[in-house]
């Protein structure tokens, strides 16, 4: 069996930091997004290829997660020459699918019975079986209505607040017959929420709905990206690195070189390679990535930084998220909602933020 991974989004939502850092790669704690997703997909495992289909920046991802072998499951790369939209992007997949496959955003993270949905699937002989999650405002997803019978009734692709029918939406996990991508145009673009899945509706094909009340976050915008780092840290989504672990750890990797005179309050992530010196405070739901410095006194709240950045003595940055290599200059003040690409540098007594 195989699966698609729709990851050739451009992640705009998510700029700076896409910029140098397709979305499918960015990292969780230490890892590329695109891990906790495969690890997802192990579920089933006659699930031996994974198609990762991709447009922007397709090296980039193919140089870091390789053919999969370490993976334990093969990797194959599908680029499309121009972004065909998610539906367009599935048909030109099709070449290399026979039966049933599992799609998937790649920007979805969940705790879901996988193996479940296929056995739906099965069982009711569906064309297509979609997941659906519940949450509070639907419109910024796609809105799915069902009958008492989880047959998808309706589709409706970011609805406007009074086409707000009911509270499941499209949580962009499907598993899909082939034969069905027959009225999907070649190379066009084209929707699998506004046409494709609108169609099977109206042509009367069996498309049910597989409803899991699990965790669910798509990752997609700065706020999501923090709050996952957020919910694996607290044990809301048990995933590495923080799986199995007591709540309020503080993780330091063997390498990091944390001062006896620095503070560390949990839950926190200090990755390998990172210092932290005297006096520096690092409070609770920081990440430090990979070689990342901290000096003197600087104090670290609620912070993201992707690797090698750099915090000079006395800085502060609170509930921000900093891309790989930036210097934070000596006293400056990074507050709340502050994001910064790859490489910026704020100077000495530079503000940003609330
Ligand atoms: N290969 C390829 N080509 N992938 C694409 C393209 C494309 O042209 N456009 C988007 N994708 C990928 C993105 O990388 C992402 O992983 C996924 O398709 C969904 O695109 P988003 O841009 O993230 O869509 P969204 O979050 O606004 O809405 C979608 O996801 C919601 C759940 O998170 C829709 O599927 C909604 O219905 C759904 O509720
Ligand atoms: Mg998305």
């Amino acid at each position: 069996m195989k699966a698609i991974l729709l990851a050739g989004g451009k992640g705009t939502r998510l700029r700076p930091l896409t910029l140098h850092t397709p979305k499918p790669i960015v990292p969780i704690f230490n890892r590329p997004f695109l891990l906790y997703q495969l690890d997802l997909l192990r579920q089933i495992p006659s699930i031996d290829e994974v198609i990762l289909s991709l447009n922007y920046q397709p090296g980039r991802i193919e140089d870091l997660i390789g053919d999969g072998h370490d993976l334990g499951v093969k990797i194959r790369y599908v680029v499309e020459p121009a972004p065909l939209g998610t539906g367009g992007a599935v048909k030109y997949a099709e070449p290399y699918l026979d039966d049933a496959v599992v799609v998937f955003n790649g920007d979805v993270l969940t705790q879901i019975d996988l193996a479940a949905v296929l056995r739906l699937h099965r069982e009711r002989e569906a064309r297509a079986t979609i997941v659906l999650s519940p949450v509070e405002n639907p419109s910024a997803y796609g809105l799915v209505e069902t009958d008492d019978d989880a047959n998808v009734k309706r589709f409706l692709e970011k609805p406007k607040a009074d086409e707000i029918t009911c509270n499941t939406i499209n949580a962009g996990i499907y598993i899909i017959e082939p034969d069905t991508l027959d009225r999907i145009p070649k190379e066009t673009h084209w929707s699998i929420e506004r046409s494709y899945f609108p169609s099977l509706i109206e042509r009367g094909e069996r498309f049910v709905a597989y409803v899991s009340s699990g965790y669910w976050i798509d990752i997609g915008t700065p706020d999501k990206y923090r709050q996952v780092h957020r919910d694996i840290m607290d044990g809301r989504f048990a995933a590495a690195p923080f799986r199995n672990r007591a709540t309020g750890t503080a993780i330091v990797a063997k390498t990091a070189k944390v001062d006896p005179g620095a503070r560390l309050e949990g839950p926190c992530f200090i990755d390998e390679g990172v210092t932290v010196k005297a006096d520096a405070q690092i409070g609770p739901y920081t990440v430090l990535g990979r070689d990342c410095k901290v000096k003197e006194g600087a104090r670290l709240d609620g912070a993201i930084l992707w690797p090698y950045g750099e915090v000079e003595a006395g800085a502060t940055v609170s509930d921000a998220i900093l891309g790989r290599g930036c210097q934070i200059g000596e006293n400056a003040i990074i507050g709340a909602g502050t994001i910064l690409g790859d490489k910026s540098v704020i100077t000495e007594y530079g503000r940003s933020g609330r």
